[in-house]
């Protein structure tokens, strides 16, 4: 018996060892982790529990017969974060560089299964050199199943994807139907095609990092949410981002203790918003003030900085918050910002997360590029992605909400649950200037006359009297306690019930 026992932990340490000291030492020398190295730091101490540690290949082919590495280059199984039980894999590139054979995608489908059926969030930590040469067609058969899974876990649990290493070709599928995607600057990269193949076809020189790096992908593409100096960074903050998810669609986000008094005034408030209608103030102040502890996980920090998003906890519970940023392109939406707002929104909703949305945006940026690019659409994302979001709903305009501008971010129209209004709001079809300058066309000439014509309309229009008369305005309040009535919104809204008809699926504008 004592040497069976002997023998299990012989294999066990040739398993935990993946391609030999040699290649640890070569995936060390990039600054990067090894596969066992990143699980250990993403989950709790101790709590790591691993599937199919002996798994091998079955391919003959090549003489891989010689070379069956236990694990078959990737480490899956499950643990917690801060108490709660994740899924996780982790590509090990000293294991045939990381590639993905028929055997490495089963283990992969196995716990993304396990995660489905028991409600937990999947994390996968990628770091390959992609399909598997020698196998051909079943390495695309496994990632097909991968994709599979990935879009049946959709919605069902968080999917959260760390690109720790090389991620390219079909490869990169996975992760972008994933929720999150988090890339590690000058260590990882994606794209559907390397720089030598670029170069071939479309004569452009392009380094890897400039291609597909996290820079790229987070500033440019869009594609990754965040970008982190190193491997522990990214996965400290992958913890960080975890305790504010639920587990899967059918269970709240946790409730974290607060220090935080849930009716504190903030008297700084009263003065946040310029008396210039044109001078621009930072909306991130106003989401620091209103979050639990100031603590705010911002997510696409790098793009589309015209509107912020990201999540804050009120009274311990999570809150997804989107926001116009009146120091970017006048917080007015566009293209990226639709888009990355609307992807935010329907996360939230897919996971019953509340929304909070602070609105000062003067409208849709003009522009043939904008209307080439097809802003009708994308903007129509962000107003369908609001429109449908049946999660409690708690807005506050600070100033400008022009236009269809105003209608699209979480307006009473779209079934927002609280409108609220500070006193600075404008909640207008258009500013004072552009609508005196269209009404008054013929007395453009005579300034005196268009000065009054301006501040008539600015009496009149630029404020949320006209809204609250209405009811589209719940409540003008001070800004001050902004915090307070917030809370108090999301709190009477806790057993919210939304009934939809029944539906296939919706056809949103993608
Ligand atoms: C088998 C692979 C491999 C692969 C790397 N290796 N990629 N083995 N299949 N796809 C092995 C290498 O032979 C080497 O083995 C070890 O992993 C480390 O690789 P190196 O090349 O030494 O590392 P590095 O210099 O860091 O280069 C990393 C790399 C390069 C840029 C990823 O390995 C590379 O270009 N690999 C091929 C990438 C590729 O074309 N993949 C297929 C893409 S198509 P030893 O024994 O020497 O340590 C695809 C389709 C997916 O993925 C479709 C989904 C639908």
């Amino acid at each position: 018996m004592k040497d069976i026992v002997q023998q299990l932990e012989t294999r066990r340490e040739t398993a935990r060892m993946g391609g030999g000291e040699k290649r640890i030492s070569s995936q060390h020398a990039k600054g990067k982790l090894t596969a066992r190295e990143r699980v250990e730091l993403l989950l709790d101490d101790g709590s790591f529990e691993e599937f199919d540690m002996f798994v091998a290949h079955r391919c003959t082919d090549f003489g891989m017969e010689e070379t069956r590495p236990s694990g078959d280059g990737v480490v899956t199984g499950w643990g917690t974060i801060n108490g709660r039980l994740v899924y996780v894999f982790s590509q090990d590139f000293t294991v045939l560089g990381g590639s993905v054979s028929a055997t490495h995608a089963q283990k992969i489908c196995k716990i993304m299964d396990m995660a489905v059926q028991n409600g937990a969030p999947v994390i996968g930590i990628n770091d390959s050199g992609g399909a598997r040469i020698q196998e051909g067609v079943d390495s695309l058969a496994g990632y097909g199943e991968v994709f599979e899974r990935n879009i049946r876990a959709s919605g069902v649990v968080p999917q959260i994807s760390l690109i720790m290493g090389p991620c390219a070709g079909g490869a990169v599928y996975s992760p972008a139907m994933t929720d999150f995607i988090f890339m590690v600057k000058d260590s990882s990269y994606m794209f559907v095609t390397g720089p030598d193949v670029v170069k071939t076809v479309t004569n452009e020189q392009v380094t890897a990092e400039e291609l597909g790096g996290a820079t790229t992908h987070t500033r440019k593409s869009s594609v990754a949410d965040s970008a982190f100096e190193n491997d522990v960074e990214a996965l400290a903050e992958v913890r960080r981002l975890v305790d504010f998810l639920p587990q899967n669609n059918r269970s709240k986000a946790p409730v974290r203790p607060f220090f935080d008094e849930p009716d504190r005034l903030d008297t700084s408030l009263d003065t946040l918003v310029p008396d210039n209608p044109n001078t621009p103030y930072d909306m991130k102040e106003l989401i620091l003030k209103l979050a639990d502890e100031g603590d705010f996980y911002e997510i696409q920090e790098d793009f589309a900085k015209n509107i912020i998003t990201g999540f804050v906890r009120l009274e311990g519970q999570t809150v997804g918050v989107v926001a116009n940023q009146p120091m970017v392109l006048a917080g007015c939406l566009d293209i990226d910002s639709s888009r990355k707002a609307a992807r935010f929104v329907r996360f939230c909703d897919a996971f019953e997360i509340p929304l909070l949305t602070l609105v000062d945006v003067p409208g849709f940026l003009p522009g043939t590029s904008q209307e080439y690019a097809g802003v009708i659409k994308h903007g129509a994302k962000l107003l369908y992605a609001y429109g449908e979001a049946t999660v409690p709903k708690v807005t506050v305009i600070t100033r400008k909400a022009y236009g269809g501008a105003y209608v699209v971010m979480s307006s009473k129209h779209l079934r927002g649950d609280f409108n609220y209004a500070w006193p600075t709001a404008e909640v207008a079809v258009m500013g004072a200037k552009g609508a005196t300058e269209i009404l008054y066309r013929s007395e453009l000439g005579d300034a005196e006359k268009i000065a009054q014509r301006t501040a008539d309309y600015e009496e009149r229009f630029a404020n949320p009297f006209v809204a609250a008369e209405r009811g589209f305005v719940d409540e003008v309040i001070a800004p001050q306690t902004t915090r307070k009535r917030v809370c108090r919104a999301f709190a009477s809204l806790r057993n919210k019930q939304v009934h939809v008809p029944w539906k296939k699926h919706d056809n949103i504008p993608l």
